[in-house]
This record gives C-alpha cells, structure tokens and sequence, in this order.
C-alpha cells in the first residue's frame, strides 16, 4: 500500500512521538486548574469562568421603561436616539447624575441630538407620544445621524424604543 505507515523509520518515529506528546498536553494541560478565579491573562486557558459573563438583551422599551435607566440609582444608563436604545453605561461620566449630557440619561434624546441643545423643550413627557421629529431640518436629521453612527462605535445597541401603548411593548 503506498500510504502504510512504518514506525521503523525517524521521520515516522519522530511524528509519533511528537503526536504523543501534543495528545497528552492536552489530556493534561500544562497549566493547572487555579483555585481561584485569575485576574490575568497569562499563556492561555485551560479553565473555566465560575458563571456566564453579564449579557445584554436586545429589549423593547417605552418612554416609560425607558426613563428608570437614568443611572440616579448607579445602575444601567440607557437613552435613545431616533428609536435605537443604546446602553451607554460606560459612559458614566457623560451621562451619570452629575454629567454634562445627564438630560438624555434613560429618554429618547433624539431631538436634542439633532439639535445640539439641552434644551428642557428637547424631551419629550414621557406619557406623550414619541417625538416623530418631522419638522427637522436636513441638516439637524444629518446631526442625529451622526450621532447615531458614533453612539453605534462605542455604545452597544441593547433594544428599540416603541410608544407606551404599541403591543410590541405589551409582548415584551
Ligand atoms: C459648551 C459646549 C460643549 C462642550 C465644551 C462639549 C464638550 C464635549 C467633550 C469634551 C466631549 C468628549 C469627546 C470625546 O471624548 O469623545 C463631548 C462629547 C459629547 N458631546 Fe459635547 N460639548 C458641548 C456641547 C454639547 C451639546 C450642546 C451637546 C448636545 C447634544 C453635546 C453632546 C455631546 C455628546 C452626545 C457627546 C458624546 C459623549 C459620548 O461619547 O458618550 N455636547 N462634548
């Protein structure tokens, strides 16, 4: 048979010795299960996590689910913009009680994104309709779509912001 396999020769010899080993590197791997959870990354794993990093889940909020995520009580911070729910929790210091954009934290910021102001007049009341922002110029629409796309960089998109009153809430 042309492909039968002679353990006589080196080259064969030294490939089954060479299997063998990396067969019982990994039957017992090198570096030993730790005690306890390691704070480093070092030459590699051979253990795992005691439990599931956090995850996020993609959600429907309303203006009502939406505003408890204001980060008052050092939770989660979530605000929206043209109905993209972003967690914007590591933003902390942007958006945290004492921050410079602490307004938007847990609201739709969509029109003070378009229009680059603080202004109370900029949210919506949480019990009224979403803010459908048709009478924006192109130009503050080509504002909020700019912010869309750098909030979309660094921020993860964790749901969709839906009126108080759509069934897609309600099945939630
Ligand atoms: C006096 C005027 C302002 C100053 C000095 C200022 C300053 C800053 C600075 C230094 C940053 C951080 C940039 C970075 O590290 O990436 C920032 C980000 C930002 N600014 Fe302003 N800003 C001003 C006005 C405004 C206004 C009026 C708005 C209203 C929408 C606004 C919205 C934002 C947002 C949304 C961010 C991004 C924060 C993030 O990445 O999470 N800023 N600003």
């Amino acid at each position: 048979m042309a492909f039968s396999f002679n353990l006589g020769t080196p080259v064969n010899t030294a490939l089954f010795l060479y299997i063998l080993y990396s067969v019982q590197k990994i039957i017992f791997p090198p570096i030993p299960k730790p005690t306890s959870t390691p704070t480093e990354f070092k030459n590699g794993y051979s253990w795992m996590p005691k439990a599931h990093p956090p995850t996020v889940l993609f959600k429907i909020y309303t203006p009502k689910t939406l505003v408890p995520f204001n980060g008052i009580d050092g939770g989660r911070i979530l605000l929206a913009i043209n109905s993209i729910v972003f967690d914007v929790t590591q933003g902390r210091n942007f958006y945290g009680p004492n921050g410079m954009y602490g307004n938007f934290a847990g609201r739709d910021a969509s029109r003070g994104m378009a229009k680059q102001s603080f202004d109370e007049e900029m949210l919506t009341p949480i019990d009224k309709p979403l803010d459908k922002c048709d009478d924006l110029r192109p130009d503050e629409i080509e504002n909020m779509r700019g912010w869309i796309e750098h909030f979309s960089n660094k921020y993860i998109i964790c749901g969709k912001l839906v009126e108080n009153d759509s069934p897609e809430a309600a099945s939630n």
